[in-house]
């Protein structure tokens, strides 16, 4: 079956046609991100505007590329939840019209799901094998950071998330302290590339390192609020650091950011005797951490499963895929369902998992 993938949860306008839920027949991404960035963030009244005059171009684009007809797909997935709530209503209602008018099944995916989906797109092997499981899905975007256990029957459990902070969104905010551009997460990697890691000493919170033990219940939780004002620390005490060691300031920074996602990956790894890791969400294209990450999976002697970086940042193939798990599990959205702006800390059964039942 084809389905029909449309995202608009953020600054994305994506629509994807997927069959079978592995085979990618088109994935075509509209970015507003130039819009946004004047402003160092994403506006969402103006990312609704944007999705409102780019949803039907992007659909349309999706079906040229995939060589499809509209009478040949058998469901439409658009993203449901989390994200801002004036950018989820455009891409919701358009999946919605559309398949009204095609009379064909709507599902409504959670777009946290669909970034672990992103990991294994290319994999249906991997998914086929109960003995790739429990797997562990690094979730790194810039809207959550998660550790999430998932066990071959997909009943999946988040055993921690960030307490302020996502990840991206702590690398976007040193990024414009640095006063570089948006999104700073990718300008961050390429500097870091010609900085030390070493030169500025930032704290790897909820960790222990700095002797203060971490509480139980914050073992494989995230907190980068810490680190931000540690670079700010570092800029005030340092006047001329930002003009002279802004590379120095790039890479001790997403060191910092790296190592608690890589020490806590371990540590919930070991503590779960996982089979592999799984790394998605945006950014998981950020070149030290998949190498960090590689290397924590070899000394695991666990595998690792990056996504490619095209199913790591925002897409549609990630929810058309996912929805077709949904669908060939007899997991139907009713069709009344809504959006939400928050994730659902209960993340249900993954239909993906081999010994899933919905
Ligand atoms: O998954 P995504 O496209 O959107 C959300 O669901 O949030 O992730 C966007 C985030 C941004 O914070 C961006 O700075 C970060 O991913 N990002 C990166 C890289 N590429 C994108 N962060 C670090 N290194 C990268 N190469
Ligand atoms: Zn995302």
């Amino acid at each position: 079956m084809i389905v029909l993938g449309i995202e608009s949860s953020c600054d994305e306008t994506a629509a994807s046609l997927v069959r079978d839920g592995h085979e990618v027949l088109s994935n075509v991404i509209s970015s507003q991100i130039s819009k946004h960035a004047q402003f160092g963030g994403v506006v969402p009244e103006l990312a609704a505007r944007e999705h409102l005059k780019n949803v039907s171009p992007v659909v349309n684009a999706a079906f040229a590329e995939a060589g499809v007809k509209l009478n040949e797909i058998g469901a439409v997935a658009v993203t449901s939840r989390p994200g801002l709530v004036p950018a989820l209503l455009v891409g919701n209602a358009y999946a919605k019209g559309l398949a009204a008018a095609l009379g064909v099944p709507i599902v409504g995916m959670n777009h946290f799901l669909g970034h672990i989906y992103g990991s294994f797109i290319e994999h249906p092997e991997v998914l086929a094998d109960a003995k790739s499981f429990p797997i562990l899905a690094l979730v790194v975007s810039g809207g959550h950071t998660a550790l999430v256990l998932i066990p071959a029957d997909g009943k999946a459990t988040i055993l921690g998330s960030t307490l302020d902070d996502a990840a991206g969104e702590a690398l976007d905010k040193a990024a414009k302290v640095l006063g570089l551009g948006y999104p700073g997460g990718p300008i961050i990697d390429r500097l870091s590339k010609e900085g030390n890691p070493d030169a500025f000493a930032f704290p790897r919170s909820l960790t222990g390192r700095a002797g203060k033990a971490v509480k139980p219940e914050h073992r494989f939780d995230f907190s980068f609020s810490g680190v931000k004002t540690s670079l700010l620390y570092a800029i005030k005490d340092t006047p001329d650091a930002v003009e002279k060691r802004l590379n120095d300031l790039a890479a001790s920074f997403q060191e910092a950011v790296i190592d608690v996602l890589a020490m806590k990956a371990a540590d919930a790894a070991r503590a779960h005797k996982v089979k592999l890791i799984c790394l998605c969400g945006g950014v998981a294209c950020n070149s030290r951490l998949r190498e960090k990450i590689a290397k924590t999976c070899e000394k695991c002697r666990i595998g690792f499963l990056p996504a490619p970086p095209k199913y790591c940042t925002d897409n549609a193939a990630m929810i058309g895929g996912l929805a077709w798990h949904f669908l060939k599990n007899g997991a139907a959205t009713p069709e009344e369902f809504g959006i939400n702006a928050r994730l659902d800390v209960n993340l249900g059964t993954l239909p993906f998992a081999p010994l899933a039942s919905v």
